[in-house]
């Protein structure tokens, strides 16, 4: 989505605005822009890019102090440079980025058309850049007026910065359902969509709320309600390093993601355990007791989290559980009775469908708990609980450590639901938690282990066009993100399917080489994914398994990847590790930008 960067300080702003922008190209991007207070506002844009934007700027002379960026990713008009951000007001009183979508703007172009406004690009953005305008000149009450009566006027999201004519030393902020983080340092006020894009020069940030504005001086930012009152708030300090948002030597942030898995995952554990018991700082067992069903919603690699959760939760706690991807759940009209606990998993905390759905399930009067990484996202902020996985920042767009992290946290909620609801003893329970703690470890294992194994199946699968991943119960829920994976970083064609279900039509596609991933964890069920394997291979598959050695697959398997035993709740986080470890070495052989695949997103904030 869309990336957003501002600086208002003592340092030059172009140098912060284009590092980072850098920061945040992983968000994914097709057009660039700034804009930096010289004498007068001067703005620069560029198609594709960051590096099409410097070629441009090469010889101007730049000293400016206050400045504004924008990488865009097109939602309304196509990637050109008429349409990349900054955008002006038509006598340039006005000049904004933004991030989000304006749903009215068709509406508001024609009000603006009546008051004899004109538009030179094909984008929502350029409308509020207008209507900002046209109330400043109106109401003749300065900025904060103008921009509290465009977000009263405004349907849709968005999160800009803004800069003001007649009030060249200051930036302004607002949004709605989009990112948008507040720095401070000793040298300026910064602005970003994302923490990456500002980690290098402070971890001093302030949170802005959906519907406040915010005013950044050159050395302090002052908060707005949308009354024009001054909100008094806190800054808050994040704990992330910037060597976390860099490569530290990795060929890809995905490969050092993936590696990353051990430690954050350990992280993310003793986060929730103390002296033996699972804490859940803001849910206490008699509000888990009250549950009478669970929603699990998300999208992409969450919405597998939730899957492999929901045969989880059901198995150990006996409470029935939904898993819905979001962007069905929030337009399904779902039957809410009573005692319903809706769980949203996100890495970034601002999934359109998520946050929507999020909505849905408060409004329908259920409880809300919000499973993210990012601290004081938009998802973490609205749901009643909020617990955090601490992946750390994410930068490759194709989520490892977050969908590890968020496996482990729901793993802990399952277990203490159980306990909750009496379905487990205080042994079992301590035994679960137990072998929840050696997972880093046996994470670290097949990393150092099955690393080279797995490379060199990559490389021979990496010419294939169609791929299968099967398996039952768990087993399938992790091989749903084991073909996500391969689809979004390799761009081959590939499908997860249950075991079971594949003799009802798709073995039909099966053909002699056909790579089939057979996924066999499960000890009172695996028989029965092996029996489906030997089909395939009758058909002429090639086969692909991931299992524990203690499981003999050796008469059907054409290559194994093994990987330590575990409890049976557990296996999800071990199987994904060569899954994850396939697809990258599938895709780096394929010369696949791996990092940020075409296409794809790494938050995707709209509809
Ligand atoms: C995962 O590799 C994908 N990048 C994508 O499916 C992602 O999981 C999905 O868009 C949800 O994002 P979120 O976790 O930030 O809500």
């Amino acid at each position: 989505m869309c990336g957003i960067v501002g600086f208002n300080g003592k340092n030059k702003a172009v140098d912060i605005l284009l590092d980072g922008l850098s920061k945040l190209e992983y968000r994914g991007y097709d057009s660039v822009g700034i804009a930096i207070k010289e004498k007068d506002i001067e703005i620069y844009k560029a198609k594709g890019k960051i590096v099409n934007l410097k070629e441009k700027i090469k010889d101007k002379e730049l000293n400016g102090t206050c400045g504004i960026g924008h990488t865009r990713w097109a939602t309304h008009g196509e990637p050109s440079e008429k349409n990349a951000h900054p955008h002006i007001s038509n006598d340039g009183n006005v000049t904004l980025v933004h991030n989000g979508i304006i749903e009215n703007y068709q509406e508001l172009i024609e009000k603006l058309h009546k008051h004899g406004y004109t538009f030179y690009s094909d984008t929502d953005t350029e409308v509020l850049a207008n209507l900002i305008d046209y109330y400043y000149k109106k109401y003749k009450m300065g900025p904060i007026d103008a921009i509290n009566r465009t977000m009263v006027r405004v349907r849709g999201s968005y999160a800009i910065v803004v800069m003001f004519k007649e009030y060249p030393d200051e930036l302004w902020v607002a949004k709605k359902d989009s990112p948008m983080i507040i720095g401070e340092s000793k040298d300026g006020m910064y602005a970003a969509s994302d923490v990456p894009a500002i980690l290098k020069y402070t971890n001093t940030v302030y949170y802005i709320n959906d519907m406040e504005a915010a005013c950044l001086k050159k050395n302090k930012v002052v908060f707005y309600d949308l009354n024009g009152d001054v909100i008094k708030k806190e800054s808050k300090k994040i704990d992330w390093d910037i060597s976390s948002a860099e490569k530290e030597g990795y060929e890809h942030f995905m490969i050092k993601e993936i590696h990353e898995q051990p430690g954050v995952i350990e992280k993310t554990i003793h986060s929730f355990i103390n002296d033996n018991k699972i804490v859940f700082n803001n849910i206490d067992r008699d509000e888990l007791k009250k549950i009478d069903e669970v929603y699990i919603v998300a999208c992409g690699s969450a919405y597998h989290v939730g899957v492999c959760a929901g045969y989880i939760i059901e198995d150990l706690s006996r409470v029935s559980v939904k898993v819905d991807i979001a962007s069905e759940f929030r337009y399904r009209n779902p039957i809410f009775r009573k005692n319903e606990f809706v769980i949203i998993i996100s890495q970034s905390g601002e999934t359109a469908d998520s946050l929507a759905a999020l909505r849905e399930a408060k409004k329908m009067g259920a409880k809300t708990l919000a499973v993210v990484n990012v601290v004081g996202s938009s998802i973490a902020r609205e749901a009643d609980y909020v617990l955090y996985t601490l992946a750390g920042p994410e930068i490759a767009v194709a989520t490892t450590k977050a969908f590890s992290t968020q496996l482990i946290v729901m793993y802990l909620f399952a277990i203490e639901l159980s306990r909750a609801k009496k379905q487990i003893k205080a042994t079992e329970y301590k035994e679960l938690i137990e072998e929840i703690k050696l997972l880093p470890d046996k994470t670290k294992y097949i990393l150092d282990n099955e690393v080279k194994n797995i490379q060199k199946i990559g490389d021979k699968l990496s010419t294939f066009q169609d791929a299968f991943y099967i398996g039952r119960r768990l087993d399938y829920a992790i091989a749903l993100e084991g073909s996500l994976k391969l689809k979004e970083v390799s761009y081959i064609h590939s499908e997860a399917y249950a075991a079971g279900e594949l003799k009802h039509g798709t073995i039909s596609l099966i053909e002699e080489n056909t790579p089939v991933i057979g996924i066999i964890s499960q000890e009172d069920i695996y028989e029965k994914t092996i029996s489906n394997l030997v089909e395939v291979k009758s058909r002429g598959g090639y086969i692909l398994t991931i299992s524990p050695k203690k499981i003999d697959i050796s008469k059907v398997s054409n290559y194994e990847i093994h990987i330590p035993e575990t409890y049976k709740y557990f296996y999800p986080s071990l199987i994904v590790i060569p899954l994850q470890l396939l697809s990258y070495y599938i895709s780096v052989s394929r010369g696949v930008d791996v990092d940020k695949p075409r296409n794809l997103a790494k938050s995707v904030t709209v509809e």
